[in-house]
């Protein structure tokens, strides 16, 4: 039977015998599964792995330092940071339709990450690329060497050819439950190791209409509160995911202080599931909502009024774009 110190020890093996002494890098997303897969190559040949975190500026509160800050101390990984959160924002103004964002938002990352890593190349001469593949994608994909998101034997997909890597995928044997279990025998924050499932195009797709630095910061800090509170109820490992969607497109009226405002929505969207292909709304007690409604009321700009998604998936999806 397995236990989270063998399968840490094993992999440690495994990527030592693979690498030798050759140079690795790994893209960090805020997110358990590079999380985990970089803390074991560190491991495994610490100074040999770099890794890079494009800060896109759409990540939820706190979760850019996590990285920046908590992971590296945890790890003493060397971490490469690209600060874009201007470029991406400034590539999504005046943009609405959802795919359209998701689209600039892959374009700029891989544009970001390649520039990046070419330096990095130039520099020290990579040869290995982590990604943190799990079973179920292996599996998915039908299960050959490297699977998921490559399209031939050794080679990352999508990367052009001057900028070719091997890749390692050191959680290609695990479950997600098995990586949090890893993650937490490597001494990961605890918030990164049950982090709940998070779009990469992040909060912008969160947003119902045009992404702008003030929706952001309304958006987060109403996100915040919310995840705030599902914690201190203790029910954050009850539920899935927990998107917190800004109706930035719509105005309500309400009376709040003095008198009438004119202000947006905010959406909860707590839901069960399993694999995220169907979902159930969490029946969240109601003490809770009330706890969420009124502090996103009362902190959060421009919102005067909090509504609770009771919609299955399907017909609904999970996210609102
Ligand atoms: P939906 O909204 O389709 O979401 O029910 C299913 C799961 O996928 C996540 N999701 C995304 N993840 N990029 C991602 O990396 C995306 O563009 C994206 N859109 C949705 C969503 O959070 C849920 O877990």
């Amino acid at each position: 039977s397995w236990t989270p110190e063998n399968m840490v020890t094993e992999a440690i093996e495994e990527i030592r015998a693979k690498v030798g002494d050759r140079r690795v890098l790994c893209a960090l997303s805020g997110g358990v599964d590079s999380a985990v897969a970089a803390a074991l190559v560190q491991q495994a040949i610490g100074s040999q792995l770099t890794c890079v975190f494009v800060d896109h500026g759409l990540l939820r509160k706190g979760e850019a330092e996590q990285v920046k800050n908590d992971f590296v101390k945890v790890t003493g990984v060397d971490l490469v940071v690209a600060d874009e959160a201007d470029r991406f924002i400034g590539a999504l103004a005046g943009v609405t339709d959802p795919e359209q964002k998701r689209k600039i938002i892959g374009r700029e990352f891989i544009r970001t990450f390649e520039a990046t890593a070419r330096d990095l190349d130039g520099e020290r001469g990579i040869d290995f690329l982590v990604q943190g593949t799990l079973y179920p994608d292996v599996v998915e994909s039908g299960g050959g060497e490297g699977a998921a998101n490559i399209k031939s034997h050794h080679n990352v997909g999508g990367l052009p050819d001057d900028l070719q890597f091997t890749l390692i995928e050191p959680l290609r044997h695990m479950f997600k439950d098995e990586v949090r279990a890893v993650g937490q025998q490597l001494g990961l924050p605890e918030e990164m190791v049950w982090r709940h499932p998070f779009p990469g195009p992040g909060l912008a797709i969160r947003i119902v209409g045009e992404v702008t630095p003030e929706r952001l910061e309304t958006l987060r800090q109403a996100d915040a509160i919310a995840r705030e509170e599902l914690t201190a109820a203790r029910l954050d490992r009850d539920i899935w995911q927990f998107p917190v969607v800004l109706l930035a497109d719509v105005r309500s009226v309400g009376v709040q202080g003095d008198g009438r405002t004119y202000g947006h929505p905010i959406v909860l969207r707590p839901v069960t599931s399993d694999d995220a292909m169907t979902a159930d709304w969490a029946r969240l007690p109601y003490e809770v909502l009330e706890k969420i409604s009124s502090r996103i009321t009362n902190e959060c700009a421009d919102i005067n009024r909090v509504t609770v998604d009771i919609t299955s998936k399907p017909p609904g999806t999970i996210e609102w774009e």
